[in-house]
């Protein structure tokens, strides 16, 4: 480790003490370089036991440390680029080009201390970083002087060259070559998506093209919020409706003289699925009415999954994605532009700092934008300069622990455990053949196909009668267990209404009776609202695996049910899209039984109703049975709810025009129809009244046969807003409070 003080082409560093990659970077970016490979020393690679101890077990930096102790290289290293392995030993064993799954049990309670005794599966939410990333983050930043990157000095120049430096290793890191495509650092894949949208509206605006945009049903809600942009746009329900659109050379698309986005994910976050990454290219090659672009999600699927953008001709030409998911650490993400398609970026309208080479404020509005590059024209305000250098280091501390080609061997070792984890949970069955997880996977996909699949489950767990247990209660009996697993919807609204078969007049009645993603109702309408999701990641090991499922299967299975004829299955939930909910059933029933009320997640009297050895051979369990004003009533059926509530709406809105009392007259609620449709004098809490209202008049006009399936397991916290006081309540005193007395009754006898 040394640094040296030599000095650079312009004497710029002289008699400073630098870290010779640091200067080399510098010096390498003022000469123009052409871009060297990333690290491929052969020397390097020769190692002796993939057993052996690959790194000191600890690096000692004090905040006194000189930058001679934590030089971020060696001499040995001065072939790599950017490398700041502190923790690298001289004569390196490192870089097995053999790694193998059992790896990973070698260097997991070494470098991530933090899952001692605990079972981490939520790597869809993040991923987790090593201990030698962050220690050697902390020894460069305690080693070296950084100054932002706007700024002119020494400090400041170094911090802008290394980002520039590490953006070019992030492009090669996805195979992308820098001539072909550029890196914008982003918040998150979030920010990324909002970035593209921004710049395509105001290309919009300016052009006068206006912006089609079409999604696929398996969009994270960051895409689909994208659709609020423009007027024109379609949710894609299939890839078999993708394929046809693309095969028709986009008919149903934009127009002539309109600009088309296409956005997917490359992975499903709720199911794991993976989507084909051969849309961009033939979209690109079959569509000549109306350009259209295509945006890639790739926050789930980078996880674990190497992203090849080697053929700028199939490449997206936008690419999303947040680094804490592949790395753990830092919390920043990017936007991947291929260079061909950047000119759509172009036309954003604002600037920020750093964006532009001189603004006028005052008596004149002209600006000149920088010329350098497209990223230094959309990177607005200061850089996260600090995170991304932790992003070199993720890199660096990747490749050592998960071989040279880190996300190849992830994507193999992940989507073995994937499989196995399938189908240890597919494998658990109740004493009477019930399958324990229903697991929401499509009929294409095969776990441990690593093009078809990721290392995600989705299911739900279902009692010996079929009956569901709540997700939120699964997710904590696991949290108790120090297993982390994720529960709900999780941000993927075409994902839940597809797979677990919600529409949407009944999402919104859902959300009407006080449903909310942030605070769910774990089952409604006999329907789950969301799943139990595990997802696996580079440092998950079999262990994981076992632990999970023993966990499940100790509190969830009954082994005291009677156990039934095997000779028919259980029916297929028949979900809108003819995905299967999957039940690979043994079990002999006619159909899912009702949704059972009670809590579940201790299970210990859940015999109660099956123990008896002369109980009958299909469970009986009765429906709920509610009363209303002492009446019986009968199961709520959601068409009916759907048809019932039409002619309440038209009452509402010929209401709305003689009273005028604040309700839009336009408000647009058919099924189906857009929800971004209502006006804008229509806010949340009008549209969740409303569609309250229409729940009291079902209640009200259906007295004796009051729908209960609405079952909430837990208290309501969220009550309907009071109608609102105005002339219009006033003149109808006497029926909005005896409606409203009414619904206040029913939600009571409904344990609202
Ligand atoms: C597929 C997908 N897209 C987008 C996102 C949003 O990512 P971020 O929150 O980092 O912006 C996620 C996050 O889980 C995701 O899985």
């Amino acid at each position: 480790m040394q640094t040296s003080s030599s000095t650079d082409a312009y004497g710029l560093f002289s008699g400073m003490d630098i870290s010779p990659q640091i200067l080399e970077a510098v010096q390498k970016m003022d000469t123009e370089t052409p871009p060297r490979r990333m690290k491929s020393s052969s020397s390097l690679r020769k190692h002796t036991s993939r057993r052996t101890p690959r790194y000191p077990g600890h690096l000692t930096t004090t905040a006194n440390s000189s930058a001679e102790d934590v030089s971020t290289t060696s001499d040995s290293d001065r072939d790599h680029d950017y490398q700041t392995d502190f923790t690298t030993p001289a004569t390196s064993d490192i870089y097995p080009e053999d790694m193998q799954p059992d790896d990973v049990e070698d260097f997991r309670d070494r470098e991530y201390p933090q899952l001692k005794g605990k079972t981490y599966m939520d790597h869809g939410g993040t991923t987790l970083y090593a201990k030698s990333l962050v220690e050697e983050f902390s020894a460069d930043l305690i080693a070296n002087l950084y100054g932002n990157p706007h700024s002119a000095s020494t400090p400041s120049a170094i911090a802008g060259h290394r980002i520039d430096a590490i953006r070019e290793r992030t492009l090669r890191f996805f195979n992308a070559d820098p001539a072909d495509f550029d890196l914008i650092f982003t918040a998150n894949a979030t920010a990324s998506i909002k970035l593209v949208i921004d710049c395509f509206k105001d290309h919009a605006a300016t052009s006068n093209t206006p912006v089609w945009y079409g999604y696929h049903r398996d969009a994270h809600t960051s895409l689909v919020g994208v659709r609020e942009a423009t007027k024109m746009h379609r949710c894609f329900t299939s890839d078999e409706e993708v394929d046809v659109w693309i095969n028709s050379g986009g008919l149903g698309g934009p127009r002539a003289r309109q600009i088309g986005l296409f956005a997917y994910p490359g992975q499903s976050n709720m199911t794991g699925r993976r989507l084909p990454l051969s849309w961009p290219g033939r979209i690109r090659k079959s569509f000549h009415k109306a350009v259209t672009y295509t945006l890639l999600d790739a926050a789930a699927l980078a996880t674990t999954c190497p992203l090849d953008l080697s053929d700028p001709a199939t490449a997206p030409d936008f690419v999303a994605l947040s680094f804490y998911k592949i790395f753990g650490f830092p919390n920043i993400g990017a936007l991947i532009v291929r260079k061909d398609s950047a000119h759509v970026l172009e036309s954003r309208k604002y600037f920020g700092g750093g964006t532009v080479e001189m603004v006028i404020s005052i008596n004149d509005t002209w600006h000149a934008k920088k010329e350098t590059s497209l990223h230094d024209r959309l990177e607005d305000g200061t850089l996260p300069f600090h995170s991304i250098f932790a992003l070199d280091h993720a890199m660096n501390v990747h490749e050592r622990l998960y071989g040279p080609n880190p996300m190849k061997f992830i994507s193999h070792h992940t989507a073995q455990l994937g499989k196995q984890l399938y189908d240890s949970l597919s494998g658990l069955y109740h004493a009477n053949g019930t399958p324990v997880c229903r697991i929401y996977k499509d009929e294409a996909a095969v776990y441990g196909d690593p093009t078809m699949q990721g290392a995600t489950i989705a299911f739900n767990v279902q009692k010996s009668d079929g009956s569901l247990i709540g997700f939120e209660e699964v997710e904590e009996a696991a949290d108790h267990r120090a297993i982390y697993v994720r529960s709900g919807s999780l941000c993927n609204p075409g994902g839940v209404a597809t797979y677990l078969g919600w529409s949407p007049a009944e999402m919104k009645a859902a959300y009407a009776s006080g449903h909310r993603c942030s605070n769910p109702t774990q089952i409604m309408l006999g329907k789950a609202t969301g799943v139990v999701r595990v997802s696996l990641g580079a440092m998950s090991t079999a262990g994981d695996v076992q632990i999970l499922v023993r966990f499940l299967e100790d509190t969830y299975v009954e082994t005291a049910v009677p156990r039934l004829a095997r000779s028919s299955s259980l029916p297929m939930l028949n979900t809108s899209a003819g995905v299967i909910a999957t039940y690979q059933s043994r079990q002999a029933s006619s159909a899912i039984p009702p949704l059972s009320s009670e809590s579940s997640t201790d299970l210990n009297g859940r015999d109660r109703m099956w123990d008896s050895s002369d109980a009958p051979a299909l469970p009986t369990m009765s429906p709920m049975s509610p009363t209303v004003d002492g009446e019986k009533i009968r199961a709520f059926i959601p068409a009916d709810y759907v048809k019932r509530r039409k002619p309440w709406e038209e009452e509402m809105r010929k209401q709305a025009t003689t009273f005028n009392y604040g309700i839009p007259g336009d408000l647009k609620m058919r099924e189906g129809e857009d929800g971004g449709s209502v006006t804008k004098a229509s806010t949340p809490s009008f549209r969740a009244r409303k569609f309250g209202r229409s729940v009291v008049n079902l209640l009200k006009s259906n007295r004796s046969n009051v729908n209960i399936n609405f079952a909430d397991q837990r208290t309501q916290q969220d009550p309907m807003p009071a109608p609102p006081s105005s002339s219009y309540a006033e003149t109808t005193t006497s029926k909005r409070s005896l409606e409203r007395n009414n619904f206040k009754h029913n939600l009571d006898s409904l344990g609202l």
